[in-house]
């Protein structure tokens, strides 16, 4: 897939087990190699807990890029040239979501001396409307590094609202997802490119 970089792919970092016993698991085993790794090679995670983390994705891999211009706009729109800015929202349209069946994986890791460390994958999957219609119809799940369930169910489930949903509930408009990072073109001044590469991207 046009996405996948093959240095990061490639890299050997030490891996997160999904356990057969996990109820997911046929959806999430060997995402390493069916998902696409969306984010950048090296991205520090600000909010989730300072880790270091990678981002996989199956499925709409298009509305990751969508919401990673949103997310760009945020901080750029008050230098942004108004031509600029239409051809963004004619790309992007004003409202989208995610196809049903679009799993984002992030893997989290301590980084300390140059060695990360696997802590646990935190995942969202999304299910056909109805299936949690309050909040995007994702499930959430934490999973230990071992591949065993920590969390996981609908936004109303209280560990999930606690530990999950009260951060993604503040980006409703980008269907619950932040889209932070993005391995093909990472730089804010690198909108057109960005704008070129949603042009080219397969689902
Ligand atoms: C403190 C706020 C916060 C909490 C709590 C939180 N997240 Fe996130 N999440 C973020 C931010 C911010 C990002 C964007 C990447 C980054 O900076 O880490 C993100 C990214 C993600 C992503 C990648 C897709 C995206 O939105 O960019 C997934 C999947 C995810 N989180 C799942 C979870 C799950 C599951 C939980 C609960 C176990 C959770 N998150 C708890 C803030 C949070």
């Amino acid at each position: 897939m046009l996405l996948v970089s093959e240095s990061l792919h490639s890299k050997n970092l030490a891996l997160f087990k999904i356990s057969p016993k996990l109820p997911t698991y046929e959806r999430l085993e060997g995402y390493r190699e069916k998902f696409t790794c969306i984010s950048d090679e090296d991205f520090f995670s600000g909010m989730h807990w300072n880790h270091k983390i990678k981002i996989y994705i199956k499925g709409d891999t298009k509305a990751y890029v969508i919401n990673h211009i949103q997310y760009l706009l945020r901080y750029l729109s008050d230098d942004l040239d108004e031509d600029l800015e239409e051809t963004v929202y004619d790309v992007i349209g004003e409202k989208f979501s995610y196809t049903p069946g679009t799993i984002i994986i992030k893997e989290n890791y301590l980084e300390k001396e140059e060695l990360l460390t696997p802590l646990f994958l935190t995942v969202m999957i999304k299910h056909k409307a109805g299936y949690a219609p309050d909040s995007g119809d994702w499930e959430y799940l934490k999973i230990s590094k071992d591949g065993f369930l920590i969390l996981g169910g609908k936004a109303t489930n209280e560990a999930v609202k606690k530990d999950c949903f009260e951060c993604h509930a503040n980006l409703k408009s980008q269907d619950f997802t932040f889209a932070s990072s993005f391995g093909r073109v990472n730089a804010s001044n690198h909108l057109e490119k960005l704008i070129k590469s949603l042009h080219r991207v397969k689902n």
